[in-house]
């Protein structure tokens, strides 16, 4: 069996066999600058509680609930709102100071959290 130490970018060590994981290996390569951190989204969604909630789930019907939400939904979103393309003057101000990066953490973070509304998923 061939193998492929992935050296530094090996998650705990591991030797992964290169079929297997050689569009990973790439996909790791190519576009670093692309992926989220979700962790980094619950970091980031600490201002948002006060009106998201604090799990992603609002109880005002004010504001949307975001939990459970589509990640490419929620980051379209956000982009909207910095383009002017959507306009609301409260998210406009909250996102004033985000970066894409920022975007894309928090949506994958919003993404992952278990919603109240059912989303249809494949
Ligand atoms: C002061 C209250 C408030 C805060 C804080 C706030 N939001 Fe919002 N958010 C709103 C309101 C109101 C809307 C609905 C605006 C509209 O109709 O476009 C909204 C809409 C959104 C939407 C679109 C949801 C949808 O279903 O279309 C996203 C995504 C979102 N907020 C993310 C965030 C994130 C991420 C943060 C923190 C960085 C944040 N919000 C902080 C009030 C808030």
């Amino acid at each position: 069996m061939t193998t492929l130490s992935l050296g530094p970018l090996s998650l705990g060590g591991c030797t992964i066999r290169v079929a297997a994981c050689a569009g990973l290996l790439l996909s790791l390569l190519a576009a670093p600058a692309i992926a989220q951190n979700v962790q980094r989204g619950a970091e980031l969604s600490k201002p948002c509680a006060a009106c998201h909630g604090a799990d992603g789930n609002s109880i005002a019907p004010t504001f949307p609930r975001l939990a459970g939400q589509y990640e490419d939904y929620l980051l379209h979103a956000l982009r909207s709102y910095r383009t002017g393309a959507r306009k609301n003057a409260i998210m406009t101000a909250q996102i004033a100071n985000l970066s894409e990066q920022d975007f894309r953490d928090l949506a994958a973070y919003y993404a992952r959290l278990k919603g109240t509304l059912s989303t249809v998923r494949n």
